[in-house]
């Protein structure tokens, strides 16, 4: 017998969407702690193809982003020996707990949901009831394994509350302490949020494509896109607050650049003395160094369906085991038949 801290392995969930490559905010906000995590809890990583689909994608594009999507898992350092790396679409399970939440998700606080806001803003043609019910499609990805964290980004924190909210309504519902409270999770530090280089406060791919630097991005591409990105004329006066898009350019630059690079430009900046240029040129060439050996990987990975297919086919079996077990305890506790 080995004594020592006992320590429970946590159950760790979470999934990103297919929409194409993914980019730097995908990789800060989730795919690093997903790397992260995988050594020290029971974890579940999944590409959402299903909440992919309230953007109508064509079969073929969804095809190739969800080969691209796993390709960049594994190429940024998933292993499907320590993680459970699957497609949503093949756990039919996540399906059938959607179901069941729905019957106790109200409408009112689904229409409140701030992203179900923004999308009856950004898309007006098309209000689907896929996206008023998206937060309960994502509860059940997370509860079907019961986790316990779910690493993502800043801008799923409501939904996660969410997930609070549909986990412990079934708990007192069918009075069972059943479901855990899953919480978002990075490392004990805030979650984050990377910002687009058009002065956006979020990189986002769907806004504007040259906004967000993909892993998969070529050097050159990633020089054009930052020499291009937004800024300003410049401060007039010393100490002068920096404009939001001036501000993303720094804040990408503290997570890129060494502290003394951040610095020396922080300090120009406040002495009136910077040029945009050269600090574009500087922050272009720190983000290459951190994207070329995972874009070596992803363009080694890709080409290799066989292994692709193969983890594919192993994640399924394993994200069945778990969701099987699940989904067989909730019908019990609903009351289905067990005669
Ligand atoms: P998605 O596909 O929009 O984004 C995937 C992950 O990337 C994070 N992220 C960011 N983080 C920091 N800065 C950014 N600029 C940035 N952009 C994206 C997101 O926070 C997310 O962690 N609904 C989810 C997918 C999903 C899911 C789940 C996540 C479906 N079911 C269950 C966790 C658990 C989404 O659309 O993420």
């Amino acid at each position: 017998m080995v004594h020592g801290t006992l320590r429970m392995m946590e159950t760790v969930v979470s999934g990103i969407r297919p929409t194409g490559n993914l980019h730097l905010g995908n990789y800060f906000g989730a795919l690093k702690n997903f790397v992260k995590m995988q050594n020290e809890n029971t974890c579940y990583f999944f590409i959402a193809d299903y909440h992919s689909l309230t953007t109508h994608p064509t079969p073929a594009d969804l095809h190739g982003n969800v080969k691209t999507v796993l390709a960049e898992f594994l190429a940024a350092g998933l292993d499907p020996e320590k993680a459970t790396i699957y497609i949503q679409s093949e756990l039919p399970e996540t399906a059938e707990l959607y179901l069941l939440l729905n019957m106790n998700a109200y409408v009112g606080e689904l229409e409140r949901c701030t992203s179900f806001k923004e999308k009856i803003r950004t898309q007006p043609d098309n209000v689907n009831a896929g996206l008023l019910t998206y937060p309960t499609l994502m509860a059940a990805d997370i509860i079907i394994h019961k986790a316990h964290k779910v690493p993502v980004g800043k801008d799923q924190e409501q939904h996660l509350e969410m997930t609070r909210t549909f986990a412990n309504r079934f708990n007192r519902m069918y009075k069972v302490e059943y479901f855990p409270e899953p919480q978002a999770y990075n490392f004990g530090e805030e979650l984050v949020k990377i910002p687009g280089l058009d002065g956006s406060m979020k990189m986002s791919k769907s806004d504007n494509e040259s906004s967000a630097i993909f892993l998969a991005d070529a050097p050159d591409v990633i020089r054009r896109k930052i020499m291009r990105a937004t800024t300003d004329t410049g401060p007039t006066a010393p100490d002068s607050p920096k404009a939001q898009a001036v501000q993303n350019l720094f804040t990408l630059m503290e997570d890129f650049s060494s502290k003394e690079t951040y610095e020396h430009f922080d300090l120009l900046y406040r002495t009136c003395q910077i040029r945009y240029g050269d600090m574009k040129k500087q922050l272009a060439e720190d983000i290459i160094k951190f994207t070329t050996p995972i874009r070596d990987e992803i363009l080694r990975i890709s080409s290799d369906e066989a292994y692709i297919s193969k983890v594919a086919r192993l994640g399924a079996e394993k994200a069945h085991a778990s969701a099987s077990k699940t989904i067989r305890e909730v019908r019990e506790i609903i009351g289905f038949r067990k005669f």
